[in-house]
């Protein structure tokens, strides 16, 4: 999984916190190489409070406020496939270390998949800010992912990665490597993209699936465009996904 990169990216000052960020993804198959600029000049000030987006903020809000440091809905989405690779500590401190999706050691399209699916249960206690229910124990649902996968701006671009991992890997390196840019000149910048590590392949035994025990009926898409690509579920019985464990 992806640990050390959260959302300070929007803010990392000398260029350590992006590179921690893309080694710390180069570690998960199926991930993209990020490109790495350094030189950064040290921060001046504290970010001012509200910057960052929050789990309980409407779509409306949530685009705005990428809006305004030049994203489009589309990037946003992009950039969300990091979740692909996280997990959530304090959304409910009872259960920390609880992924976004089945599969946290992957850089797949599996977080797309089952945000999309039907919310059947809370994988530890139920009255949380910012968290709706979930398709699975063990596994997390940000309110603000669940309602970007199912509004109108948003729910095609979501889809389109269910079963594109050449776009996924790509829309996600770009929209990174412009939010690593952010308020710089590149040029003033050094690319030290070389010192990142190529990440390996998805292994041959990842693909697209529904969770085991689940079918097509249990998606809500919301693409008006074009419909979900039809995935078979896992075998067995459903299981819990288990925890992250610290790092
Ligand atoms: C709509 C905007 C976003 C919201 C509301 C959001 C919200 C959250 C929340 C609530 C967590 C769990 C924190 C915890 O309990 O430990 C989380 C984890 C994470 N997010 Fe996001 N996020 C957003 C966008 C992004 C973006 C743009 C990135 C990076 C490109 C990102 C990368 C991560 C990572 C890597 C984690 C896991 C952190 C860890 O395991 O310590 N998120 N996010």
């Amino acid at each position: 999984m992806w640990k050390p990169l959260s959302m300070p990216m929007l803010t990392s000052c000398d260029g350590s916190i992006q590179l921690a960020g893309a080694v710390g993804v180069s570690n998960c198959p199926g991930a993209p190489r990020i490109p790495f600029f350094m030189g950064r000049p040290a921060p001046t000030e504290a970010s001012p409070d509200g910057l960052i987006p929050e789990p309980f903020d409407s779509v409306d809000t949530i685009l705005a406020r990428f809006s305004d440091a030049g994203f489009s809905a589309a990037e946003v989405v992009a950039l969300l496939a990091s979740h692909t690779v996280a997990a959530a500590d304090t959304v409910d401190p009872t259960i920390p270390g609880t992924p976004f999706d089945s599969t946290p050691d992957l850089f797949d399209s599996q977080f797309f998949i089952e945000v999309q699916l039907k919310g059947t249960l809370f994988p530890g206690t139920s009255d949380n800010e910012g968290e709706v229910m979930s398709p699975a124990l063990g596994e997390m649902r940000l309110q603000s992912d669940a309602e970007l996968a199912r509004d109108s701006r948003t729910a095609c671009e979501w889809q389109s990665f269910v079963d594109n991992q050449a776009k996924l890997k790509s829309a996600f390196a770009d929209a990174m490597k412009k939010m690593s840019l952010l308020g710089h000149n590149v040029d003033d910048l050094v690319d030290c993209s070389d010192v990142i590590p190529t990440p390996q392949d998805l292994p041959a035994s990842a693909g697209p699936h529904l969770l085991p025990s689940l079918t097509m009926d249990d998606i809500e898409a919301a693409c008006d465009d074009t419909p979900f690509p039809s995935l078979t579920a896992l075998a067995g019985p459903a299981t819990s996904i288990p925890p992250v464990p610290p790092s």
